[in-house]
């Protein structure tokens, strides 16, 4: 039987990645799932006991009470959410935890999905070794710092340039630097640096690679 197809794509802090996965979703028929949500969902739950050391199994609980619609809260993007998700996202346990709903998601997509895109820092390399197709997305930090600021700006988000660069470098110093599943390429990535592209031409970039492999692959789309 032919499997259903399989897409990660990974890269740092706002370089796109979760427009890009949106788009491909919408064309190929796949669940998306922006697994730095799941973070962030968990972060929500570590905020509320106002910081207090972290409640393992109370954090199971959550995890088996969570929904896709539950991900779209946007609380999940606030500051201090964002902050504690980079945070807690080094601990194996909390890894653990959410690569099995991952796995679950991306192996069994609901029956109206021709199969899933994942995005985040370690599909390719960690949660789906076995994707059919691999992205590794960056930009500059300036790039990424301004791409950013603007999307703050205009949801009325107040902070300036220069603060919303420093937490995306202390971002993608803790995402890089951590000891399990840090932030890198699979071997078998394709690697698109969007510094210089619109999400038009990324997107553009990207489906073609995306078609390119699905020509040599036993997977349905
Ligand atoms: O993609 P994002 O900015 O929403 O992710 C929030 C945090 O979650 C990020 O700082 C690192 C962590 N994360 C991770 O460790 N692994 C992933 N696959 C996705 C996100």
């Amino acid at each position: 039987m032919r499997e259903k197809l399989r897409i990660a794509i990974d890269g740092p802090a706002a370089s796109g990645k979760g427009t890009l996965a949106k788009q491909i979703a919408k064309k190929y028929k796949l669940l998306h799932l922006d697994s730095g949500k799941l973070y962030r969902y968990l972060a929500f739950q570590v905020y509320k006991t106002k910081h207090k050391k972290i409640n393992y199994p109370k954090l199971q609980i959550s995890l088996k009470k969570i929904t896709l619609k539950k991900l779209h809260n946007k609380i999940l993007t606030t500051e201090p959410i964002t902050k504690i998700a980079s945070v807690i996202s080094k601990q194996k346990k909390i890894r653990k935890m959410l690569k099995k709903i991952q796995h679950h998601l991306a192996y069994n997509p609901p029956k109206q999905f021709k199969g899933s895109v994942l995005d985040g820092r370690d599909i390719g390399t960690v949660i789906l070794p076995d994707a059919h197709v691999k992205i590794f997305l960056t930009a500059s930090l300036n790039v990424r710092a301004m791409r950013r600021y603007k999307q703050y700006k205009k949801s009325g988000i107040k902070t300036t340039y220069n603060k919303v660069k420093n937490d995306i470098k202390m971002r993608d110093y803790l995402d890089t630097h951590r000891k399990i599943s840090s932030l890198k390429p699979a071997k078998d990535a394709v690697l698109l640096d969007s510094s210089f592209y619109n999400t038009k031409s990324a997107f553009v970039k990207i489906d073609k690679v995306i078609k390119e492999r699905i020509k040599h692959i036993d997977a349905t789309y």
